[in-house]
């Protein structure tokens, strides 16, 4: 694992949507899987930037969201479909038809699921996938608990997952839907790169235990321990349970230096 610490969430965003021009510069059919929520908001902020004003390209990308509520219309004010299309979709080329979000209309979730890993696999796979984490160390809508080789599948959200996410519903703990349909945690092992953003003291627990805790099925993102490519992005208030700041910093340093030396 590669950790990056920023100073705040500006710079973990303005650093992640860097990590991702770059490769689309190299692959302009880039396949990138996205995720929702507070985190990725700055960083879909900063590649409508690059998009406006240096040209960045989306209209060979294509796109695969994480998760999507069951429950709620995909016109609902808090689906994740509206997400996307206000933060970042609406703002970038990248065509419809290449944006794939899981749909919650389906009547047949199982199909749809095969479908949605398929239609992973024909794109080529995830090149890079970005991701947040939860308090309790969820990835996508994979709840504490989920098989650490899990495929896109339905689940239950849990009591911790509802409450963080009430904010979005009017604080109505009750309007927020109960299941969701999420890629699994095989799912996202599958991406070739993994991003993990976390700002924030409050996730900083998280961050902890995902970094250098054991790898268990009760901390979901731990697994990435385990991912040949990922790169944690944090600021400085979620890496403060971190015990290795120092070396984190120095490694990353090192790599710096041993890139502006081949440049
Ligand atoms: C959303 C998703 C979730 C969130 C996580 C953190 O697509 O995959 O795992 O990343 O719940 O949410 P925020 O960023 O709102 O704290």
């Amino acid at each position: 694992m590669e950790i990056i610490i920023q100073p705040t969430h500006h710079e973990l965003a303005a650093i992640t949507s860097l990590i991702i021009r770059d490769a689309l510069l190299k692959k302009p059919n880039l396949v990138l899987g996205l995720a929702t929520g507070s985190t990725p908001i700055g960083l879909y902020k900063a590649l409508v930037k690059l998009h406006r004003e240096e040209k960045l390209d989306f209209s060979n990308v294509t796109t695969f969201n994480l998760d999507e509520y069951i429950g709620i219309s995909i016109e609902h004010p808090e689906s994740y479909h509206t997400f996307m299309s206000k933060h970042f979709f609406d703002h970038v080329n990248i065509p419809s038809e290449n944006q794939h979000i899981p749909q919650n209309t389906t009547k047949n979730h199982e199909a749809f699921c095969t479908s949605y890993e398929e239609a992973i696999v024909r794109a080529g796979g995830i090149d890079i996938q970005v991701l947040g984490i939860g308090t309790d160390g969820h990835i996508g809508f994979n709840e504490v608990g989920s098989s650490l080789s899990s495929r896109t599948r339905i689940k239950t959200l849990s009591l911790s997952t509802i409450k963080a996410n009430a904010i979005h519903f009017d604080g109505k703990i009750d309007a927020v839907p109960e299941m969701a349909i999420t890629m699994g945690i095989g799912t996202i092992m599958d991406a070739k790169q993994c991003l993990l953003l976390a700002s924030g003291e409050a996730k900083s627990e998280a961050i902890a235990k995902a970094v250098e805790g054991p790898i268990t099925a009760m901390v979901p993102a731990s697994i990435l321990q385990m991912h040949p490519k990922t790169t944690v992005i944090i600021d400085e208030a979620a890496a403060s349970r971190l015990e290795e700041v120092e070396y984190y910093k120095r490694s990353y340093a090192n790599r710096q230096k041993l890139m502006s030396q081949k440049q």
